[in-house]
């Protein structure tokens, strides 16, 4: 998952490819470059380490060009340095590549190239391509275009890429099959992405490249052909329609406090204009088409990776209860590989704020494959699982930039409270009970801004445990997810080992690990498995846990019982673990900036997991 950017126009590239390459930073960031073609000759500065340090290494060199491709890595092949970071360049020097994917035959193809004498420089997957495309282009006497796609039709595996050639110095070549790539279309220049984020403040106008398509841009404008036999293919234009404040970080010193705090608007906008209030309902314009055989499913599959499975998890414990159907949750890189029994009767739905995640993408396409209805959740409009899917409900979080994902999650999850809705009400849900639930869902960002209000008390809290090594999280029932939830966000941004549990499963195991030293997080809500919850933290009282309980309603019982309360006051008990989460973001914030981590690009992290 690494970012990709390019410009063919008549403005300098070089400054306009850092820019983009640092709105696409969140996708990769362990090495960065850019090749920027000047007359008939290209220029390639590239430098293991963020942007940034790219920026500077090419502030110290004229490079003056108006055409040119960047990339911002996250290694699959190759550690990151110098030397793996892209573009890469053939043997030849005449072309360069940039590439996000993985190109699985490349061991086979390698092994050609190198019995025809090719030398390699480094561990890439990536420059085994550009050598075929040299190899092809020089054997073949064929131009740069046949050379790109014949040597695409022998790649086994995900590119999106983008190639230049000091022969045709006035043409790009772009192509994508698995790795999204966007083509931005100014006025008489164009930009391309890896998403929209690097284009909005240039042009709203933009092609969303579908697979199996390259795109040849030149002096005489762009045309868009199949990989697989050249055959031209028309695109209609489509609009971008989120602002450039919505990607900037505003005041706020990250991304990820930024997206914490707009969930007092996100879970509202998700659910804008389709809560039917005074009919306890909901109108979901995005599935009409397919309603009915949602309505009759045998069974739901929810697929999903990461924090969108934890969502996914929530949405199996709800859709069971209102709709009656059974729902199974699984993560799609291991629903892909098996052999689930799955059929027309099935609805599949796949949950993913990129909308494109390779496993969840390929466990949407096995689906269809077995007659099953799809059904996407995502949060990208005009992204592949959005695209590939049926039918299905965007969520209006807005783009998310910060890696560890929160104003999504709540977001799905709100998407999938109205999905229960709906079902439950063809289930004996009663309308009554429909308008309480609705209201409820409705009046969330008020009870969101009250939750936010108790910051300072959280980051008390992670001042407390800056040291753990460890902590755990336990919930039950639509908390256990949560619990899930938690742990993952403290894990991936704060670096401490986290797990979270149902809280009764405590017992069977991680009792073990209770002492003093260990932070153990409860979401105890005053519901109907609230005393056995009670039960679970007064026995890791009895082993000195440090006990931080996220409830519904603070009682001295509870405050006795622990270290620290933190309220997440709710009008309705079924909407508690759509809130209970966001404390949780917090403390994972706080306790990431208090352990000096980089809190919106996270070690090893990407934003986009677009490789397997
Ligand atoms: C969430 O904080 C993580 N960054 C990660 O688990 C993410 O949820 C996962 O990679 C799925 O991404 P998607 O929702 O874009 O498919």
């Amino acid at each position: 998952m690494c970012g990709i950017v390019g410009y063919f126009g008549n403005n300098s590239a070089a400054p306009l490819l850092i820019k983009g390459l640092k709105r696409l930073e969140y996708r990769g960031y362990d090495s960065a470059g850019v090749a920027i073609m000047e007359q008939d000759a290209f220029t390639v500065t590239k430098k293991a380490g963020k942007v940034k340090e790219l920026e500077t290494k090419l502030k110290g060199a004229s490079v003056k060009g108006t055409i040119g491709i960047g990339h911002t890595r996250w290694a699959t092949h190759g550690e990151p340095s110098d030397l793996n970071a892209h573009p890469h360049v053939d043997q030849t020097g005449k072309f360069a590549l940039i590439h996000n994917g993985i190109i699985e035959n490349y061991a086979v193809l390698k092994q050609i190239l190198e019995q025809k004498g090719v030398e390699f420089y480094s561990e890439t997957d990536t420059e085994v391509l550009v050598q075929l495309i040299s190899m092809i282009y020089h054997e073949d006497n064929t131009s740069f275009e046949m050379a790109v796609t014949q040597a695409l039709r022998k790649v086994i595996g995900t590119y999106g890429i983008v190639v230049m050639c000091s022969d045709e110095p006035n043409q790009l070549i772009a192509a994508r099959l698995g790795s999204p790539l966007v083509l931005g279309v100014g006025d008489g220049e164009y930009f391309l992405a890896s998403d929209a984020s690097p284009l909005v403040e240039h042009t709203r106008n933009v092609i969303y490249l579908e697979e199996g398509e390259c795109l040849l841009i030149g002096d005489d404008g762009y045309e868009i052909k199949q990989v697989k036999n050249s055959e031209t293919v028309e695109k209609k234009i489509s609009h971008i329609d989120f602002s450039i404040e919505e990607i900037e970080k505003g005041n706020y010193p990250h991304y990820m406090l930024k997206e914490i705090y707009e969930q007092e608007n996100t879970i509202v906008d998700t659910m804008r204009g389709r809560l039917r209030l005074d009919e306890g309902n909901v109108h979901l314009g995005g599935i009409q088409d397919h309603i009915l055989r949602i309505e009759r499913a045998r069974h739901f599959y929810i697929t999903a990776c990461g924090t969108s499975w934890h969502a996914g998890l929530i949405g199996k414990y709800i859709l069971e209860e209102f709709a009656g159907i059974p729902v199974h949750v699984e993560y799609a890189s291991e629903f892909r590989y098996r052999d689930p029994v799955i059929n027309s009767q099935s609805v599949v739905i796949a949950i993913s704020q990129s909308g494109e995640t390779a496993d969840t993408l390929a466990a949407i396409r096995k689906a269809k494959e077995n007659g099953c209805l799809t059904f996407g959740i995502c949060n990208v409009v005009g992204s592949s699982i959005s695209r590939e899917t049926d039918c299905g409900i965007y969520t209006h979080a807005g783009p998310e930039i910060g890696v560890a994902s929160t104003k999504a999650f709540t977001a799905q999850v709100s998407v999938l409270y109205m999905l229960a809705l709906h079902l439950g009400r063809k289930n004996g849900y009663s309308k009554e009970d429909g308008i309480k639930l609705a209201h409820a869902l409705h009046d969330l960002g008020d009870r969101v801004k009250y939750i936010l209000n108790q910051t300072d008390q959280i980051r008390n809290i992670a001042e407390e445990i800056v040291d753990a090594d460890n902590c755990l999280y336990l919930g039950r029932g639509t908390n256990f997810p949560v619990a899930l939830e938690g742990a993952l966000k403290l894990k991936e941004i704060s670096y401490i080992h986290a797990e979270g549990y149902p809280a009764a499963e405590m017992k069977h195991g991680p009792i073990a690990l209770i002492d003093e030293k260990m932070p153990v997080i409860f979401l105890a809500p005053h519901d109907k498995t609230y005393e056995k919850v009670v039960s679970n933290i007064q026995e890791v009282k009895a082993r000195k846990g440090k006990i931080i309980i996220v409830t519904d309603k603070v009682t001295d019982d509870l405050k006795s019982l622990s270290n620290h309360v933190i309220e997440v006051p709710v009008s309705h008990a079924r909407t508690f673990p759509i809130l209970a989460t966001i404390p949780l973001q917090l403390l994972a914030y706080h306790l990431a900036v208090l352990r000096g981590c980089d809190v919106d690009m996270p070690r090893n992290l990407a934003k986009s997991v677009t490789v397997e």
